[in-house]
């Protein structure tokens, strides 16, 4: 019985090192391990070999069904790791995944750029709050409660006192209550008025610019201005400052430029004027210094506002403002 083992182990590793599949190595462990196989008949058989041999045979029996089921459940597994391996092999040569890089969102380029221009003419940057008191976007920009002005600003209230702010404007006020001249700031911000249209998103952006010292006059609003449009655009691009009204500014201008999609010879951009309104400036008024505690004998100085979205749509020939705030990934890679 013993030598008997013995040869059923060396024959069946020697039969399982021959396989070529999974089935065969099945078949041979019901061969030879199964509940019919030929050691577990062995084993079955015990009761025959006289009672002082059976401990020694039993436990080499034992033994080699063990051996011999280790050895089929680590060819199984063998062949399978084999037949996986072709899946999910790793191919160092193929080509890495291109990384989307980000960029930034138009607006916040166009803004960046305007920024670096008035930085370069010494200008600083500051900021308000767009969640804004009533008394900064209109009482302290000579707009008291019931003057018409208010009409032009469809305003967001947030409660009677407060409101989103409908321009940049308040930060003027903030900024000259808080330093007395000389004062050479710009405001970006965002601002909020109830619109929605091709030209008009209820948020939109706004910078400001401040500039208060002694002696300033509409000339250094000019040369101020005209370098900016330059700078923006081309040296080209000419302006021209046409009589307007803010309550703020006294006198006051709209400021055009040269169409810069036609270059003036009237196209659907500019309405066939071959000019484009762009900036809204004046002389800062005399109310709002009071306001604030300027001196109105000493000082002068020059405020103007401009959409920043306005200035992206002509600089890359955006037609449709909501384009900026839909999120279309289409459309903002390509800035
Ligand atoms: N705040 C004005 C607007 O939103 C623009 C402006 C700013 C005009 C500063 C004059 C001076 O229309």
């Amino acid at each position: 019985m013993k030598e008997k083992l013995k040869v059923l182990e060396q024959e069946a590793l020697k039969a399982l090192e021959a396989t070529g599949g999974p089935q065969e190595v099945d078949r041979l462990r019901t061969q030879y391990v199964g509940r019919k196989g030929a050691v577990t008949l062995c084993l079955r058989k015990m009761s025959d070999l006289p009672p002082e041999d059976r401990p020694e045979v039993g436990r080499l029996a034992n033994e080699v069904k063990t051996r011999l089921e280790l050895a089929f459940k680590d060819a199984i597994e063998g062949l399978e790791k084999e037949r996986k391996m072709p899946a999910e092999a790793l191919d160092v040569t193929l080509p890495g995944r291109p990384v989307a890089r980000g960029r930034l969102h138009p607006i916040t380029q166009i803004t960046q750029d305007i920024c670096e221009i008035f930085l370069r003419l010494g200008f600083e940057i500051v900021e308000g709050p767009d969640v804004e008191l009533d008394y900064y976007n209109f009482e302290a920009l000579n707009i008291p409660k019931d003057h018409p002005a208010r009409d032009m600003h469809d305003t967001f209230y947030v409660s009677e006192n407060t409101v989103l702010r409908t321009h940049t404007s308040p930060i003027q006020v903030r900024v000259m209550e808080k330093q007395s001249p000389p004062v050479r700031v710009i405001a970006p911000g965002k601002s909020y008025r109830v619109d929605y249209d091709i030209s008009h998103t209820p948020m939109f952006q706004q910078v400001e610019g401040l500039m208060v010292e002694e002696n300033i006059s509409f000339g250094d609003l000019k040369g101020i201005l005209t370098t900016f449009v330059h700078q923006m655009f081309d040296e080209e691009t000419s302006l021209r400052f046409r009589p307007s009204f803010f309550p703020f500014t006294e006198p006051s201008a709209e400021v055009d430029i040269r169409c810069v999609i036609c270059r003036g010879k009237g196209c659907r951009v500019c309405s066939h004027t071959g000019w484009l309104e762009v900036i809204g400036a004046g002389m800062v008024h005399p109310a709002v210094f009071e306001m604030v505690g300027y001196d109105t004998d000493r000082y002068t100085g020059f405020a103007f506002g401009m959409g920043i979205e306005r200035i992206t749509m002509l600089k890359y020939g955006i037609e449709d403002i909501r384009r900026f705030y839909e999120n279309d990934i289409r459309f903002l890679e390509q800035f």
